[in-house]
Order: C-alpha cells, then sequence, then structure tokens
C-alpha cells in the first residue's frame, strides 16, 4: 500500500496556481504567502526548499475573459504575469518557479502524465452528459448540484451560479477505481490533510462512491492538445494539477528534480479546491506511478463582511496598494497571525491596524528601541547572554526553551496563529523583565547588571526574530543586525537555541523604528481633506509636471520702501529690487502683521511673472511668497543672507 516517502534535508512547497483573469487579490496573496512562510521556515530548519507558484491560463474561464476584452487568450495572459510577479515580489514571496501552463515544458509534461494513463489503460473514451461551472471549472455531478437551481438550471453548490449543459465526447480517467486505495491512503496517512476536519470531509466524500472523471474537452479551444486525439483539448484541471510535477521536470529528460523534491512537503491551497487536490490529484498520481504529496494545507476564505472576497463578488481588495499604505511584513504578519488556517476569517483595516500598532510597534519594536537607545547612551561595547545570572533571568531562559518547543510543534502542525501567539506571550515576558529590571536605574550603580539585563534582552529578542523570521524576513534582519547578528542559514537556526545564544555576542545600534504606527484617525481625517492620489480627476489637479513649476518665475528681492497704503486696511505698497534695470511695485495683503519698518531693507522671495494686477489705481507687479501659520500669520519667504537680489529658485 502507498506510503508517503520521506525526504528529510529537503522541502518542496506549492500554491495553487492562479485563474489569470484579473488582478491578484488578497485571498490570492494568502495562499502565496503561506507558501513563502513555510518554505522560509523549512531555510530556517536547515532543509533546501523549493517552492513553486504560478498560473492556471487554459480553459473556458480564461478564454471567456480574453474574449471580453477583445484579446486573444495569449495575450491576454501575458499581460497579467507582470502584474503578478511584481505584486509578489512586492511581498517578499522568494519562489523559486514561476510556472505558466502555457510554458512549453508543462505543455509537453502534463501530455506526457496524460499518455502514462493511457499506457496503463486507467483512461477510455465515452460522452459526457451534464452539468457544468464554468466560472469554477468544475464537471458538477449530481451530488455537487446546489439544492436551490437558478430557474431550471442547476446552480454549482461551489460557487452558487448556474451551469450549463453539456454533452460531447470526452476521456475519461477511471476515478471511481480508486475508491478503496484512497480510502486506505487517508487511514494510513491521517496527516496528509491539515487541518484534520477537512481531511474527514473528504473521507465522508469518497465514501459516497466516486464517479470517473472526464479529462478531456472537444468545446473547448483554448487548452493543450489531447495526446493522440488534437480533436479534444485536457481537461484544465487534468492539465493544472501536473503542474507540481512539471514544474520539476517531469516528462523531460532532467528529472533530478523531480527526484530530489517529489512527492511535495506542502501544498498550500483554499477549501473550495481540497477536492481537487486530495481526491482527484492522488488518484491520478497513483495511476502514474508516482508517490503522492505529504500533506495539503487547506486554508479557509478571507472574507469581508462575512462575504468570501472574490472578483466575482466585487469586494476584492488589491494587495499592492494595501502593502504601500500599511507595509507588506505587517499584512503578512495579520494573516498569519489573525487569520487562522483552518477557519473562514474576516479581514478588517481596524484590525490590521490594532496588530501593527499593538503587537508590532508597542510590544516589538518599542523593546527594541529601548534596549538600543540605552545601550548606545551608556557606550555598551559588547554583551552576551548570561541565563544563569539572576533569578529572573532563568525565568526568561526556561519560558524561552518551552516558547521554542510548542512554537515549533504549533508551526508543524500548520497553527501559524496559534505559534506566533506563543512568540507574542514571550515578548510580553521580555518586556515585563526589562520593565521590572530597570536597566536606566541600575546603570549608575551597577554598570554590569545593567550589562547583564542588556545581553538577556538582546538575546531573548536574537530568539524572537529566528522564529519571526519566516513571516517577517526584512524587519526580522534588520533587528538582527541592530543586534549585530546575520542571519546565517543552512544549519537548523531552532536545534539549540540555548547554545545559539550563548555563543554570540551582541553590539546594539540603533536603527529607526522597526514599525510605523497607523495614523490616528484624526491624522486621516487630514488625509482625506486633501485630494485624493487615486482619483483620476483630482490627480491631475493634485500633480504637476516640473515644466508647470518652471513656468513660475520665483526670484529674491529687497524691500527698498514700503509704505500703508490710506485707502486699504490690508495692504501694504512695496518697491522691491530684483536685481532689474528698475524696481518694480509690488502690494502685500500683510498689513495686519506687519509695519513698514519691519519689512524695508529685508529680502524676501517675489512671484515676478504674475499678470500685473491694478490696485487702487497703481500696477502690483509681483507677489510675496509668505508661509502662512495656524493662526493665518504670514511670514515671509526668506533667503539666506548673502544671495544677490534677482537669483531665481529652481
Ligand atoms: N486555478 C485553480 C487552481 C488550480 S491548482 C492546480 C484556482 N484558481 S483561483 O485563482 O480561482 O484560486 C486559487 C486559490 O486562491 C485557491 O486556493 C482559492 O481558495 C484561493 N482564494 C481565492 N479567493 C480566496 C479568498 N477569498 N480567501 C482565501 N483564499 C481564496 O482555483
Amino acid at each position: 500500500m502507498q506510503k508517503t516517502v520521506t525526504k528529510h534535508n529537503h522541502f518542496y512547497v506549492t500554491t495553487p496556481i492562479y485563474y489569470v483573469t484579473a488582478r491578484p487579490h488578497l485571498g490570492s496573496l494568502y495562499s502565496t504567502v503561506l507558501a513563502d512562510m513555510l518554505a522560509r521556515y523549512a531555510q530556517l530548519r536547515g532543509k533546501k526548499s523549493y517552492f513553486v507558484t504560478g498560473t492556471d491560463e487554459h480553459g473556458q474561464k480564461v478564454a471567456n475573459a480574453a474574449a471580453q476584452a477583445g484579446k486573444n487568450p495569449k495575450r491576454f495572459v501575458d499581460g497579467f504575469i507582470p502584474v503578478y510577479k511584481e505584486a509578489w515580489q512586492q511581498y517578499e514571496i522568494a519562489y523559486q518557479r514561476f510556472i505558466r501552463t502555457t510554458d512549453v515544458d508543462h505543455v509537453h509534461g502534463a501530455q506526457h502524465f496524460i499518455q502514462q494513463l493511457i499506457d496503463t489503460g486507467a483512461v477510455y473514451k465515452d460522452t459526457y452528459r451534464g452539468w457544468y461551472c464554468t466560472p469554477c471549472e468544475t464537471f458538477v455531478t449530481d451530488k455537487l448540484v446546489h439544492d436551490t437551481p437558478v430557474g431550471s438550471i442547476p446552480a454549482c453548490a461551489s460557487c452558487g451560479r448556474p451551469t450549463e449543459q453539456l454533452e460531447e465526447t470526452s476521456y475519461f480517467f477511471r476515478l471511481s477505481a480508486y475508491q478503496d486505495k484512497l480510502l486506505s491512503f487517508y487511514q494510513e496517512n491521517p496527516h496528509f490533510v491539515a487541518p484534520r476536519e477537512r481531511l474527514n470531509e473528504v473521507i465522508s466524500f469518497v465514501k459516497e462512491g466516486l464517479k470517473d472523471l472526464s479529462i478531456s474537452r472537444t468545446t473547448v479551444k483554448w487548452g493543450i492538445p489531447f495526446p493522440g486525439d488534437p480533436e479534444h483539448t485536457l481537461y484544465v484541471w487534468a492539465e493544472a494539477l501536473t503542474n507540481y510535477i512539471t514544474a520539476l521536470g517531469y516528462g523531460s529528460a532532467d528529472t533530478s528534480r523531480m527526484n530530489e523534491f517529489w512527492p511535495a512537503d506542502v501544498q498550500v491551497l483554499g477549501k473550495d479546491i481540497v477536492r481537487f487536490h486530495a481526491v482527484c490529484w492522488p488518484a491520478l498520481l497513483m495511476a502514474a506511478g508516482l508517490p503522492v504529496p505529504k500533506r495539503l494545507l487547506v486554508h479557509g476564505w478571507i472574507q469581508i463582511d462575512k462575504q468570501k472576497m472574490s472578483k466575482s463578488l466585487g469586494n476584492a481588495i488589491d494587495p499592492v496598494p494595501l502593502g504601500n499604505e500599511y507595509g507588506v511584513e505587517e499584512i503578512r504578519y495579520f494573516f498569519a497571525r489573525y487569520l487562522p488556517v483552518n477557519q473562514d476569517a474576516e479581514f478588517s483595516i481596524p484590525a490590521l491596524e490594532r496588530a501593527i500598532e499593538s503587537d508590532l510597534a508597542n510590544d516589538l519594536g518599542n523593546l527594541l528601541n529601548r534596549m538600543t537607545l540605552l545601550a548606545t547612551k551608556y557606550n555598551v561595547a559588547e554583551l552576551s547572554y548570561d541565563a544563569a545570572q539572576s533569578d529572573a533571568a532563568k525565568t526568561v531562559h526556561a519560558l524561552l526553551q518551552a516558547t521554542v518547543h510548542d512554537f515549533t510543534h504549533q508551526w508543524n502542525d500548520c497553527q501559524f496563529h496559534v505559534a506566533l501567539a506563543t512568540v507574542w506571550n514571550y515578548i510580553r515576558h521580555i518586556n515585563s523583565y526589562f520593565h521590572s529590571a530597570q536597566p536606566w536605574k541600575v546603570v549608575k550603580d551597577d554598570p554590569q547588571t545593567f550589562a547583564q539585563i542588556l545581553g538577556i534582552t538582546a538575546g531573548s529578542l536574537h530568539a524572537v526574530a529566528l522564529m519571526l523570521w519566516p513571516v517577517l524576513p526584512q524587519k526580522m534582519a534588520a533587528l538582527l543586525a541592530s543586534l549585530g547578528v546575520t542571519l546565517e542559514l543552512g544549519a537548523d537556526q531552532l536545534a539549540d537555541i540555548t547554545a545559539t545564544l550563548a555563543h554570540q555576542r551582541y553590539q546594539l545600534t540603533v536603527i529607526p523604528p522597526l514599525f510605523n504606527k497607523p495614523l490616528t484617525m484624526q491624522e486621516k481625517t487630514m488625509h482625506e481633506q486633501a485630494p485624493k492620489t487615486d482619483d483620476v480627476a483630482h490627480k491631475e489637479q493634485t500633480f504637476i509636471t516640473i515644466d508647470d513649476v518652471m513656468k513660475v518665475e520665483l526670484l529674491v528681492g529687497t524691500i527698498q520702501e514700503c509704505v500703508t497704503v490710506p485707502d486699504s486696511d490690508k495692504l501694504l505698497k512695496l518697491t522691491v529690487d530684483l536685481g532689474q534695470a528698475e524696481p518694480r511695485t509690488i502690494f502685500s495683503g500683510i498689513k495686519k502683521w506687519f509695519a513698514p519698518s519691519d519689512l524695508i531693507g529685508t529680502q524676501a522671495v517675489f512671484v515676478t511673472n504674475l499678470q500685473p494686477r491694478k490696485m487702487l489705481g497703481t500696477f502690483s507687479e509681483g507677489m510675496m511668497m509668505c508661509a502662512q501659520d495656524a493662526e493665518g500669520k504670514p511670514w515671509p519667504v526668506r533667503p539666506p543672507a548673502g544671495v544677490p537680489n534677482g537669483t531665481r529658485l529652481k
């Protein structure tokens, strides 16, 4: 019977490949961040990791979207690839391969895979009569039809949209023959699906009986030709699933990567596609004589106001501006800590802001800042972590050992939110230790104890940064650098934390705050009153080009004379030397604030190409530039001493 194979020092992780019908949204980012965290964690534990993500580009759904955009499908999907890659780069997604199902090696690999199935007799030709859901690219069997039809047409149980009726010749894979094999496989590999509840759902589904799976289409032209029968294209799911092995070179001349990394250690996916991955995929692999992945990590949906976030519902959040506003690692942290993988979870801006302010900026960022400031103030040269130096330090160290132990178990169990809560419990303890030890008082009488307190704090933060590195890679690298530590991947960093800290010497430097607190409501209101940059109409008002700037002639001038204007309570009349043949007359509405004697003989900056305007019978030939404070008081803009009259500002 099939058992999963273990290759201890290698780690292969994948994401689902995304339909390229629109830009990525927070849901696709979520799957991708989870996979990235897993790959980085494997590296932290000294493993060699391989991480694959990519795009699912064939099939009717993509073809329809391309037609709607008036584009040929290949050109249409090509346009989205840089968008995906840039978004993933922004979020520090460190994949080794970005696979596109239109890549030549995938096309060959997928055909090779299907040929294997044909050769082993796992495929036969027949007619498919039934329902099909194009948005889900799913043959909707009776079991998957929703109770409430849309008119006379059954609705898809997964997305609720109307299905369409199909009757076409098709090649079928003998999925029904794998019912017992799958059930024994699940029994022998209870960790195949995480969380466990999802496996129970899969088991009940399989127990109800499996139907053979149609793996080709004749009416869909945008697809990979079926081997030996080009009238058919491969059913999009049948070829898409094979990306997980074609990305490793399956079906090519070079199978070294396949030998090194297959079976996958973790395949990340959302709960909507669990049956394809937990039922069809293992059966297909068994039929082709290949090992089955070790684990599927099935996550819930990100919701907005209790509804699944999706492009079709129109509630999708674009990760790019969100990352620009709040910071990408802050969002990675929020995903891992506050969206438990086993549940559908609500994404909300106030919750994100709370997490950034309270967990990241206050608990972690402030502690680092306070410690490094103290070390710099008192010129501490080098520190070490001496866990035995006091009872309080012993307690901190005991908690650290328990934390690393619990954290690794919780992480291995894919309970990232619990693992991070464990780390935060420890961070809060270091904060109380630091606070109670009062190093800022101790320093005066006992510099040695002072250094020991800082050493314990620095070592503790070192351990924290290691555990958090998979989630917050750049921030934790910066934290480590401010302790004088370089992260060297290669060996297992968490295997013996006591020895790691004991051997390290810390040299602290102050760095800019690791995390910025989100703006307060009041600050936001001020921002909102300013024109919004995402509004095109406003954009044109807000941004000007350099040419626009250069249109304004700003010159330095000296106020030679200044008199009050008898009929005006606002105006002063200035005579200004702008380094030109004749001085100019310029009126300024600053009488309320300045007497002529305040201004005579001083320099200021003037707009000198303003349309002359008649004021009280005389032309004003320019404008004096002033900064206006909150009370409305103008402050003439003055150049530094020595700038000649007539000098232009640019
Ligand atoms: N192309 C298929 C996958 C083929 S894998 C061989 C597909 N693509 S998808 O773009 O529709 O979805 C990809 C992944 O994004 C799925 O895991 C799905 O669960 C996830 N998400 C889409 N919306 C989501 C949320 N609102 N929340 C969390 N994940 C969601 O299915």
